[in-house]
């Protein structure tokens, strides 16, 4: 007789998709046991069911009252328990076949209401299909595994939000794990800001800057030259019509043009501009800048000033950074002359300085990248990002100087979608072997006031266009609030965990593919590690629980109240090392 255990009350009115529930006075507890289980009654987010014929419709309890919602004269509390529910329809189960989102056939008033019981879970949620995985088991049963799609929630893009602690980096190797695991030939690159998920994914290939084994690095010649000339001498293309702006860009083109004949095959000299990701010798270029700037000359006419005529001494060592010296200018009307040759006199000291700044190496002195004799080429750097058996890559951003985080994303993000634009059609990579890249932190670098955010523009395209050349992204970020509207205007799935801020919640609301605000709202009722998921890769927008993985990401705080209570030895030498530390922008540790 689990009909009449099961019941709930009847319909008492219908409202487009949503339906009035009075629970019947004759239940024997707010709190029944069917089956051995506990259900509790008008518990906000849990399932109900209305029985017509062989359809079972389905809904979700939104709003729980002790009087009619429209009932405004009996408006009284009268503290008798929970005797009306508001339930949001959702989808319909005809006879055998498989539960379907939405509703064909709406219930009518006095149709009988059932308490969901877990065989009726396993009916709406079904069988685990081929091409989806487990990401957590639902928050109504711990033996129903919530199972997304696997297709949906890569290729139409994802987001994990939920404020600070609720169990975001947790998550995201609960949603890893299974694909790692089951899909041998997947491939995932983590853009991780804090170094925290190395520790979490033994198998995976992490780059980081300065590690011996694995160091990242992102040659500087794979910006275009814009990007280049802001970071590297602070000049921004307002500055074309400066001739020193115009030089620059002559002498870059001129360097790349040089370098055709590439490891990865040649490159034909017409096609190539100064925007081309092609190598070239940034200290070669600050020696010649440095060397027009110093040189002294036989001649006192700018255009008879040329490297014939030029008084040399020692010609230095560009790759030290030492210049070159000339015999000491005449100070009267003979020679040799001073140089005339000063417009790169601004752009020289910067470029300079930015290339002592050891922060920056990992760009600007990028090791066995660094110019057009080195020993790899862009397609060694793809394959050790996104090719060979390791199925996920980490990109640890922990060593990157904060100010250019944002250009560092960008990099990385645009060079790996080019890889698959370009590569759309080849065997081993573009559609034929998609990718997930994924963000940690991301309202950070991809913050909607930003106009000027490199990777923003760089992940709002693969947002956009991304899925047609197989490239799917997820972003994870506590504050969505502040995530570019673009980028959340195409999320097809949300794993939202607990929110407590206002104006996240409602982004996510009001983002969220699902129209489901009764279950939208319990996002500030979450427990950690709980999360609400909506959208395109899950049948049933869905409360579940998440398991504690181990081993887990690091993101350990500092053991405060221990490291007070110490006594700590005074010492005049103390902090030599972090000054030192500070001065040079090296982090030697212990
Ligand atoms: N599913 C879970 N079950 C139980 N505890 C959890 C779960 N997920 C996370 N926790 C606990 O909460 C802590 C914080 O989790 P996590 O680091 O994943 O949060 P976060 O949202 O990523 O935080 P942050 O915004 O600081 O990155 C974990 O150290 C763990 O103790
Ligand atoms: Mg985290």
């Amino acid at each position: 007789m689990d009909r009449d255990i099961t019941f709930l009350g009847h319909v008492i009115r219908v409202d487009s998709g949503v339906v009035e529930v009075e629970v019947t006075d004759s239940l024997p507890s707010s709190a029944p046991i069917i089956n051995g289980r506990l259900y509790k009654i008008g518990q906000i987010g849990t399932f109900v069911k209305m029985p017509i014929g062989n359809i079972n419709i389905y809904g979700i309890v939104s709003s729980v009252s002790n009087s009619p919602s429209r009932d405004e004269e009996n408006h009284v509390k009268q503290l008798v328990g929970s005797r009306f529910l508001s339930v949001q329809l959702i989808g319909e189960k005809i006879g055998d076949d498989d539960f379907e989102k939405g509703i064909g056939t709406y219930p009518t008033i006095n149709d009988e209401v059932h308490i969901v019981v877990e065989k009726d879970l396993f009916d709406i949620y079904g069988q685990k299909k081929s091409g989806s995985i487990e990401i957590g088991k639902h928050s109504s049963s711990e033996n129903l595994g919530v199972n997304v799609d696997l297709h949906n929630l890569i290729l139409r893009h994802s987001a994990v939000v939920g404020s600070t602690g609720s169990g975001k980096s947790n998550t995201i190797v609960s949603v890893l794990k299974p694909i790692l695991n089951d899909y041998d030939g997947s491939r995932v690159v983590l853009v991780d800001p804090h170094g925290e998920y190395a520790s979490a994914f033994p198998d995976a290939k992490v780059f980081k800057i300065n590690d011996l084994a694995n160091p990242l690095v992102i040659p500087f010649w794979l910006m275009n030259f814009d990007e280049l000339a802001f970071f590297l001498v602070g000049a921004n293309p307002e500055d074309d019509q400066r001739v020193e702006y115009r030089m620059f860009r002559e002498l870059v083109q001129n360097y790349k043009k040089e370098n055709c004949e590439l490891k990865s095959g040649q490159v034909n000299k017409n096609f190539v501009t100064a925007d081309s990701p092609i190598p070239f010798n940034i200290r070669k270029l600050w020696h010649e800048m440095n060397w027009w700037l110093n040189a002294s000359f036989s001649e006192s006419v700018k255009d008879k000033q040329t490297k014939t005529t030029a008084k040399v001494k020692c010609i230095g060592n560009f790759e030290d950074l030492i210049g070159s010296s000339f015999e000491p200018y005449a100070m009267g009307q003979e020679a040799p002359y001073k140089s005339k040759h000063m417009d790169y006199y601004s752009y020289e000291k910067k470029l300079l300085a930015r290339l002592k700044d050891s922060r920056y190496d990992f760009l600007f002195n990028p090791r066995d990248y660094k110019d057009e004799t080195s020993l790899k080429d862009l397609h060694n750097l793809l394959n050790g990002w996104i090719g060979g058996k390791e199925k996920l890559t980490i990109l640890d951003l922990s060593g990157v100087p904060f100010e250019i985080l944002d250009i560092t994303v960008g990099l990385i993000t645009r060079f790996i979608y080019d890889s698959m634009f370009w590569g759309r059609d080849e065997e081993y990579t573009g559609k034929k072997r998609p990718l997930l890249l994924a963000y940690e932190e991301a309202h950070v670098y991809l913050n909607k006031n930003e106009n000027n955010s490199y990777s923003k523009r760089a992940v709002e395209k693969i947002f956009k266009e991304g899925r047609k050349f197989g490239v799917g992204a997820m972003i994870i970020s506590q504050r969505p609030s502040e995530i570019s509207e673009t980028i959340l205007a195409q999320v097809g799935t949300f794993l939202a965990l607990r929110l407590t801020n206002s104006s996240d919640q409602s982004i996510v609301k009001s983002s969220a593919p699902d129209n489901l605000n009764s279950l939208m709202d319990l996002l500030s009722s979450l427990r950690i590690g709980e999360a609400v998921v909506v959208g395109e890769s899950i049948k049933i927008p869905s409360r579940i629980r998440i398991k504690l993985n181990n081993p887990r990401p690091s993101s350990e705080d500092p053991k405060l109240v221990e490291a007070w209570s110490k006594d700590h030895t005074e010492n005049e030498d103390n902090y030599k090392k972090v000054v030192t530390n500070i001065r040079e922008q090296k982090f030697k540790g212990k």
